[in-house]
């Protein structure tokens, strides 16, 4: 098929933009600490970040909750380095069996968005037994948030019956698309 010059112009220029837009991307994590406070109710076997490639990091976690959990609640938090992890923008505190039901929590949201998939936690409460989290990385495609380029750090601590029992943080580097935010 021959295209006409117009088209195969705009559809080149099309293709080298979306090239140079995913080149520009980096959405990666750069380190994960874990920590259960009750060891009688949640152990971690293992968490650990692997590179398979520069802009690509695989996390996985597997732990054990060890007596169906009814009642848990996260507190998050993101952090943006700055001389040290500053708290940035977003502090929530909420009730995780009923956002699971629910959805109600918007920027929960994006983040059970990008790590859904990867483990076997979509459903709803109790939980109990084994957690895991499987060959998850980040995709830049997924965070509709206006993140400025840095180094940020999640801190999510997790709840059982208003009681802390363990702690996820993970950091993660962004790099702004400068391209598309024109
Ligand atoms: C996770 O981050 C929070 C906030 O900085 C901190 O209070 C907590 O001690 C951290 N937990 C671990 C296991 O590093
Ligand atoms: C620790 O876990 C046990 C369940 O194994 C629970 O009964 C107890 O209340 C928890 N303690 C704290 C401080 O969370
Ligand atoms: C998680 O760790 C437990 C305890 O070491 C192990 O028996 C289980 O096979 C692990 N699960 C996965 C999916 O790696
Ligand atoms: C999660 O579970 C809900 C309800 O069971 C389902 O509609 C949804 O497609 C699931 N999402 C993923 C990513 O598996
Ligand atoms: C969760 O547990 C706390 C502490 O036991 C209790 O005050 C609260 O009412 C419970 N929430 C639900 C939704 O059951």
């Amino acid at each position: 098929m021959r295209c006409q010059l117009m088209i195969c112009a705009v559809l080149g220029l099309f293709l080298t933009f979306h090239i140079k837009i995913n080149d520009a991307v980096v959405f990666k994590f750069t380190n994960y600490v874990c920590e259960s406070y009750n060891q009688s109710w949640f152990v971690f076997h293992n968490y650990r970040l692997k590179a398979v490639s520069r802009n690509k990091v695989l996390l996985n976690m597997n732990g054990t909750i060890l007596h169906p959990a009814n009642n848990i609640s996260i507190h998050g938090r993101i952090f943006k380095k700055a001389n040290g992890y500053k708290p940035w923008l977003f502090d929530f505190f909420f009730d995780a069996c009923q956002y699971l039901r629910k959805r109600n929590q918007p920027v929960f949201n994006i983040i059970y968005g990008l790590f859904n998939q990867f483990s076997n936690i979509n459903h709803s409460c109790p939980y109990v037994g084994p957690q895991i989290v499987k060959d998850f990385y980040l995709r830049p495609e997924l965070l509709r948030l206006p993140f400025p380029t840095g180094d940020y750090l999640l801190a999510l601590q997790w709840y059982f019956d208003k009681k802390l029992q363990f702690d996820t943080n993970v950091s993660f580097t962004f790099v702004e698309d400068l391209m598309k935010s024109k």
